[in-house]
């Protein structure tokens, strides 16, 4: 009900809406229509009210709102379960109890805060409270297990999209899913899967973006690497806006991923991507090794020329650029 009383207000901003319009379209009585609006306001949403007019929307609250959330949701599934909570210790975990107990692909949980967020290699993942988006969205992709760090790219590619729509920011794909902008990291993306007899049983795909963080949000030792969304470029970004923006690029590539396979999803990566034509250091396990990136190969691998001149693949590691 809040959620299509939101929705309303959102397509027509201009207009007064009487409680008995509300009340005839939502097909509530007009006291159930006064009780929403009252809750509403408890959550930080101001109205302009009028006693012969009726209710203007005038503020939408910075704080996550998961009926607001998913007023803006333009998906079929993604993001459809969904639940907005307040401390966590890490989205994964809860979404990991999620599936547990029969969640179904597209379930997503938000927190405003992580105290134990989890970034890729066991580092930690900063998430302090009210600016950032912290989430998981479970997945459950009827593919080879082999193919599992595909969907590590497609979401860089998602998220990427959505970003560069709604900021118009110069954004890039650090292989495999580092997301640059101006040469700092801005959004991490961390891939939990599960896999029984080589098939793969579900994903989480934990996403984390540095919205909102002004410089001092960030401890000292992140300040020369990591960035955010509003120090890029100067505003404050509507956080629903952005979850839902990244909903909907991640539906529609997922979706054509199972119709169409990698090689769409390849060529995008491709398009956004910085690492392809740089020096690089990398850094797998114990190994070292100096190359120049020419690639991703049709799994999802970074394809490499040693100085040499021998080409090989990379599945995992750190690449430094020079
Ligand atoms: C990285 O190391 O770059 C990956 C960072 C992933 C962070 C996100 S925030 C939401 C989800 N919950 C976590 O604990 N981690 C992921």
């Amino acid at each position: 009900m809040e959620e299509q009383l939101l929705k309303l207000f959102r397509e027509r901003p201009e207009r007064d809406w009487s409680g008995e319009d509300l009340s005839r379209l939502l097909h509530c009585s007009r006291t159930a229509v006064w009780k929403h609006i009252q809750s509403l306001k408890t959550r930080g949403f101001e109205f302009e009210s009028a006693p012969r007019r009726g209710y203007r929307l005038v503020r939408e609250p910075d704080s996550l709102d998961a009926a607001l959330l998913a007023s803006r949701l333009s998906t079929k599934r993604f993001g459809r379960r969904l639940n907005v909570l307040d401390t966590v210790d890490s989205t994964q975990s809860i979404a990991q109890q999620w599936i547990a107990d029969g969640a179904e692909e597209g379930a997503l949980v938000l927190a405003e805060e992580q105290t134990g967020g989890r970034g890729r290699r066991g580092r930690p993942w900063h998430s302090p409270p009210g600016k950032g988006v912290w989430m998981s969205l479970v997945l459950q992709p009827q593919i080879p297990l082999q193919f599992t760090p595909q969907l590590t790219l497609l979401t860089a590619v998602a998220v990427c999209r959505a970003i560069g729509k709604l900021t118009q920011l110069p954004i890039g794909i650090k292989w495999p899913n580092d997301l640059l902008i101006h040469g700092k990291k801005v959004c991490g993306i961390l891939l939990e899967s599960k896999a029984e007899d080589e098939r793969l049983v579900h994903v989480i795909a934990g996403i984390g973006i540095s919205a909102n963080l002004a410089l001092e949000d960030f401890p000292e030792t992140l300040r020369d690497i990591a960035t955010s969304l509003m120090i890029e470029s100067g505003r404050r970004v509507d956080r629903h806006e952005l979850i839902a923006e990244v909903l909907s690029q991640l539906e529609q590539l997922y979706d054509l991923y199972l119709s169409q396979g990698f090689e769409p999803i390849r060529l995008l990566w491709e398009a956004l991507n910085v690492t392809v034509g740089r020096h690089l250091l990398i850094q797998d396990g114990s190994e070292s090794i100096q190359a120049v990136a020419t690639g991703i190969d049709k799994q999802g691998a970074l394809e490499v020329r040693t100085p040499d001149g021998r080409t090989r693949k990379i599945y995992s590691g750190e690449l430094e650029m020079a």
